[in-house]
């Protein structure tokens, strides 16, 4: 498809999954880096189109990969040069998942070889594509099956391996199967009331005159959207700031830790500030949040976002939150910990495949730090939530115990309206969301006090 002057639908894909995989942004901030350069009448259309190829791409990438190393003979898609792999991957993704005529999928990705490659290369990826084309899928993974069962499920399911064994022994094979498929349905979108400028039942009538059915959630503020007409994006009370788009999880946080009016809150990773910005909103703009991140662009985004909700109680720092050390103690703080991610895959599938076990490990030094510093910064009686959106027990319920065993912190009985419980001896004064059993986030929660 010629979208653009000189640019081709298969170009505008690659370079956003390349974006994707270098530069670790999400598929949507990477299209939109795209397409600020790109003019055409059929911009917004192709902005859509292009989303979906590269979110279901990075969806299906290890079954996508697992066609196109089995065509591969003595090398595998990582050994080669990255953009070459995508423009592969593309071709493979048309063919086998989207049912494009093989001779078309394959022109369109060989001219794009020839003309930022060579003839050679051109040829080689034509050659590969005819292969491609001829792979018997289902044949190769009932073999596969019969092998060995783990990288069959990684496969099918399109989930890295090292996850696919931890939720099998952590749920056990049929439930780990329920949440499998839930990851891989369409993401499911929730709104936020903003209650600085609206509440949720106008924002229910509002988005019900716009072609927006929702329905009531267990949080207050928040309404599940069966069914839209146009992206919620383009509603003028989007651009107004009347309300967010939230996972349902995410927007619990701020209810369980109860800030009020007038009180200092501490959110020590905040960008790009949902948890931060429901607070503001539950205090009704009163007391005080300092916002920490160590991510300054995230900090840029969240400033912009913090004008268009009137979110006026809240003063960004650039910081690290391992160390960070507020002029007083607060009387509660927010810890959205950075995490392997593993519970949103349904949302942004991309993440699959940035994490491995050491990484995994890194990431949990940098949590237990960040529990020991949100502790230091906390007053006497005041109260802390610890989330993380990452199913694994080691990134949740392992370091709660740790935080209980080296501070002075004790876990709240908080009587949760809605989710499910955890794990190991601290199992039932947690929560947990899973995508197969509340169509959100898989999600953790626990609420702390200090002495
Ligand atoms: C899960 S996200 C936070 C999401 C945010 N609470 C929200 O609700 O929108 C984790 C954040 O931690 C930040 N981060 C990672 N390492 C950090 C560190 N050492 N200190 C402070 N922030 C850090 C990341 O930049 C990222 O913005």
């Amino acid at each position: 498809m010629e979208l653009f002057y000189r640019v081709s639908f298969q170009e505008v894909v690659a370079d956003a999954l390349s974006l994707v995989e270098e530069r670790e942004l999400s598929s949507k901030h990477a299209l939109e880096r795209i397409f600020r350069r790109l003019e055409g009448a059929d911009r917004e259309k192709a902005r859509g189109l292009a989303h979906a190829y590269v979110s279901e791409i990075e969806k299906w990438r290890a079954k996508i990969d697992f066609i196109i190393n089995s065509v591969l003979k003595g090398s595998r898609v990582e050994d080669l040069d990255p953009y070459l792999a995508n423009l592969l991957r593309i071709g493979t993704f048309d063919v086998h998942f989207r049912k494009v005529p093989p001779a078309v999928a394959t022109d369109s990705v060989v001219r794009v070889v020839k003309e930022r490659f060579d003839v050679s290369r051109a040829k080689f990826v034509n050659a590969l594509m005819r292969s491609i084309e001829g792979f018997d899928v289902e044949r190769a993974l009932r073999a596969l099956k019969e092998r060995d069962r783990m990288e069959w499920l990684s496969i099918r399911f399109s989930h890295p391996r090292w996850y696919v064994e931890y939720a099998v022994k952590l749920l056990g094979y049929d439930e780990a199967v329920r949440l499998f498929l839930s990851n891989n349905k369409p993401q499911r979108y929730y709104v936020r009331a903003n209650t600085l400028k609206t509440d949720v039942d106008s924002l229910r009538d509002y988005l019900e005159e716009n072609g927006v059915r929702t329905a009531k959630t267990p949080v207050d503020d928040v309404l599940k959207v069966l069914e839209y007409k146009k992206p919620l994006t383009s509603l003028d009370w989007y651009g107004e700031g009347k309300f967010v788009i939230q996972d349902l999880a995410s927007a619990y946080v701020a209810h369980v830790l109860d800030p009020e009016p007038g009180e200092r809150i501490l959110d020590l990773a905040a960008a790009p500030g949902s948890k931060t910005f429901h607070a503001a909103a539950l205090m009704e703009n009163r007391g005080e949040i300092v916002a920490v991140d160590y991510s300054y662009d995230r900090l840029m985004r969240m400033r912009e976002k913090m004008k268009l909700l009137g979110v006026e109680n809240v003063r960004l720092v650039h910081a690290d939150g391992q160390s960070f050390r507020g002029r007083g103690k607060f009387d509660r703080i927010i810890l959205d910990a950075p995490c392997s991610s593993s519970g949103t895959y349904r949302q942004f599938p991309e993440v699959k495949w940035r994490f491995d076990e050491a990484k995994i490990g890194r990431i949990i030094r940098v949590q237990r730090n960040m529990l020991l510093k949100a502790f230091r910064n906390l007053r006497e009686g005041g109260e802390m939530t610890y989330s993380t959106c990452s199913i694994r027990i080691d990134e949740d319920e392992e370091n709660v115990l740790f935080a209980l065993e080296k501070t002075g912190l004790e876990l709240v009985d908080h009587p949760f309206s809605w989710g499910g419980r955890g794990f190991l001896e601290i199992g039932d004064k947690v929560f947990r969301s899973w995508p197969h059993e509340h169509d959100c986030n898989g999600f953790f929660i626990a609420k702390m006090r200090k002495g």
